[in-house]
């Protein structure tokens, strides 16, 4: 039996040698598979992961196909907020059924109800690691306080949130008391992930971009460094991703976490280069490049594996892997990973 710190996913994370990179890929349980397409015909995204056992299964699919080296539960990052009383659908992203849009309506969230802080995706990440193999990593994940308050405000993804950016303007007191609710049930919520069986978990703040950095650094920083700081004392590896948003790289790299995910606008080599002693960085191929082929993929996977040095260096997408995204691609970057010392 392999001991979980040989992982090579973990050992990346701390920076360890490996005998070669390790690789996963966000969105890597999605619509790019046709059995993710085939079970979604019968199932609604909802449904799929709100139960433990599509979840679970979900989560174990591609690697019918593919030998990647994490998992990643399926869920979603609105997922917890059940917690809260938040009432949401997906069409085909997150739409909130209230929402809040003043102090008053800060207020009136309840104190979190744990029970509804998304039992299914602990099971799903209990199910997930008896079935997966040993050497496999699992990860868990949330979304960061002002990427789940951007949902929230504007109730659903609209173009550089006006209506977020607005209430930041208008109303900074209740978005620093709503940001400190969900960085407090978001430190919460990974820790029982890690509790059941996540390695590692990563914190997608995929709007992160929107404000200056002065604005990021007045009203967001705060928060996401208390849960980061929470869930690193409970000894649970970070994983920071950041998303369209060069103009915060060197903020993000100031905060506590052992790898920054960077999306592929980032110069990974550079990043690496500047914090690369005490940071493992994740990334990051441009997901447009699979649609280019297996050719094209190739190619630019063996730039990324020439520029940054392996050690510290999980190889991943910019971004989600799209739909459309043909299965020889992920192939061509699979094999093309698993060469390097071949
Ligand atoms: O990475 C994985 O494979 C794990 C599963 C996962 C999902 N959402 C499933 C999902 C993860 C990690 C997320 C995180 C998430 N959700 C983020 C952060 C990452 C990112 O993309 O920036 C955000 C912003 C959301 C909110 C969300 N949920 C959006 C914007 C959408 C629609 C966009 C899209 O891809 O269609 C969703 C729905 C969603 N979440 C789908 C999946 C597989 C598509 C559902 C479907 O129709 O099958």
């Amino acid at each position: 039996m392999t001991n979980p710190i040989d992982r090579l996913m973990l050992k990346a994370i701390q920076r360890e040698p490996t005998p070669r990179r390790p690789l996963w890929i966000m969105r890597q349980a999605g619509r790019y598979l046709p059995e993710y397409r085939a079970l979604r015909a019968k199932h609604s995204f909802k449904d799929l992961a709100t139960s433990a056992e599509l979840a679970t299964e979900v989560t174990l699919m591609p690697f019918e196909r593919f030998a990647f080296d994490a998992a990643i539960v399926f869920a979603d990052i609105m997922s917890p907020l059940p917690a809260l009383g938040i009432e949401f659908d997906f069409a085909p992203g997150p739409i909130v059924a209230q929402p809040i849009r003043s102090a008053a309506d800060v207020e009136k969230l309840p104190e979190p109800d744990r029970d509804k802080l998304a039992p299914e995706v602990i099971a799903a990440l209990k199910m997930s690691r008896m079935a997966l193999s040993e050497d496999t990593a699992l990860l868990g994940f949330c979304g960061a306080p002002w990427t789940l308050a951007a949902y929230l405000v504007e109730g659903k993804g609209v173009k550089d949130f006006p209506t977020l950016r607005a209430f930041a303007a208008s109303e900074p007191d209740a978005l620093d008391a709503l940001l400190a609710k969900l960085s407090a049930l978001m430190a919460e919520y990974l820790i029982l992930q890690h509790k059941a069986g996540a390695d590692a978990v990563q914190i997608f703040d995929s709007w992160a971009g929107v404000l200056a950095l002065p604005d990021w650094e007045r009203l967001i920083r705060p928060h996401l460094e208390s849960l980061l700081s929470t869930v690193g004392a409970a000894g649970v590896p970070r994983i920071l991703f950041l998303q369209n948003a060069p103009h915060l790289m060197d903020a993000y790299a100031s905060l506590p976490c052992e790898v920054l995910a960077c999306d592929w606008r980032i110069d990974i080599k550079g990043l690496q280069k500047q914090y690369g002693d005490t940071r493992a960085v994740q990334g990051n191929i441009d997901p447009a490049v699979l649609l280019g082929g297996p050719e094209a993929t190739r190619a630019a996977a063996e730039r990324l594996l020439e520029a940054v040095e392996p050690i510290g260096h999980i190889v991943n997408l910019g971004h989600g892997i799209l739909p459309q995204t043909p299965l020889e691609s992920v192939e061509a970057l699979v094999e093309t990973v698993h060469n390097e010392n071949a």
